[in-house]
């Protein structure tokens, strides 16, 4: 049980990389405040959780409105004590635009989600984690390492989680906070499935893009994030760890 006595929050834990990584924590021994847009959807992941009798509450915010992801925070660890980790999961993918093209709806729609969720997140969170420590994992992207054509936004958002990771890392080390990144590559999540959906041939051509010759299951970047949550990680901060299957490594 590698985070046992662990209480840990996870964006976007609705579905997806957030939905797995939040069901893998709780299986290794960890109590967690699961946040999504809807009641429904963060309430779906924390009976998940409960009914296999591990310990979970769902919990409605967006990561855009601080109030309520610093309620959320405080609903954690009434439950449950003490925070100590977060997963930052929440995201959004946008339009599919050149620089040309994209709208600045669409911009300030992706940075809001992507970035400035991250900061208010890390801002909610990191006050509770002062007293003893704790460590917040953000998830990044391939795009927060290499440009990718037609997504500038999503791009620019995910450079920008990097380097908020790594100033984080700096802020957070005097309380022994220890914030890192995963940056993972293609992962089969309902986020990729609606852009394969509009174009088959998709699914192959990212499949081959990677080395490994295939996309991420969810669990593989959760497994990853498990293990920088726990005390395994104990001197891991500031890192950015790509989980893409060799995607970045061309
Ligand atoms: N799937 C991939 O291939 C891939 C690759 C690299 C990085 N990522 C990143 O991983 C993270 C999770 O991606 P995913 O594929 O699981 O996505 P997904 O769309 O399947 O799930 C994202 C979840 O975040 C929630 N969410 C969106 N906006 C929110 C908000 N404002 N407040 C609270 N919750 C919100 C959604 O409701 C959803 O449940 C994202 O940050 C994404 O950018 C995904």
């Amino acid at each position: 049980m590698q985070l046992q006595e662990k209480v840990i929050i996870v964006t976007g834990a609705g579905q997806g990389i957030g939905e797995s990584g939040a069901i893998e924590f709780a299986a290794h021994g960890a109590a967690i405040g699961c946040v999504d847009l809807t009641e429904e959807k963060a309430q779906k992941t924390a009976r998940n959780i409960t009914e296999a009798g591990g310990k979970a509450v769902g919990i409605a915010a967006d990561v855009t409105d601080f109030a309520a992801i610093e309620k959320a925070v405080q609903v954690t660890v009434d439950a449950f004590g003490p925070l100590s980790g977060a997963f930052n999961c929440a995201g959004y993918i946008g339009d599919t635009a050149h620089i040309v093209e994209c709208s600045e709806e669409n911009w300030q729609r992706v940075i809001s989600i992507n970035l400035t969720g991250v900061f208010l997140t890390m801002r909610a969170q990191m006050p509770a984690m002062a007293a003893d420590g704790g460590s917040i994992v953000n998830v990044a992207s391939g795009a927060g390492l290499v440009g990718v054509s037609g997504r500038p936004a999503y791009v620019a958002s995910k450079h920008g989680v990097v380097g908020l990771t790594r100033a984080g890392a700096l802020e957070g080390a005097g309380n022994n906070i220890r914030v890192n990144a995963i940056c993972p590559g293609s992962v089969r999540t309902p986020m990729h499935e609606a852009v394969t959906l509009k174009d088959p041939d998709l699914e192959a051509q990212w499949a081959a893009a990677h080395p490994l010759g295939r996309i991420a299951e969810p669990l593989e970047i959760g497994q990853c994030a498990r293990w920088l949550l726990s005390d395994e990680a104990s001197f891991i901060t500031g890192a950015v760890l790509p989980v893409d299957g060799g995607y970045t490594a061309q």
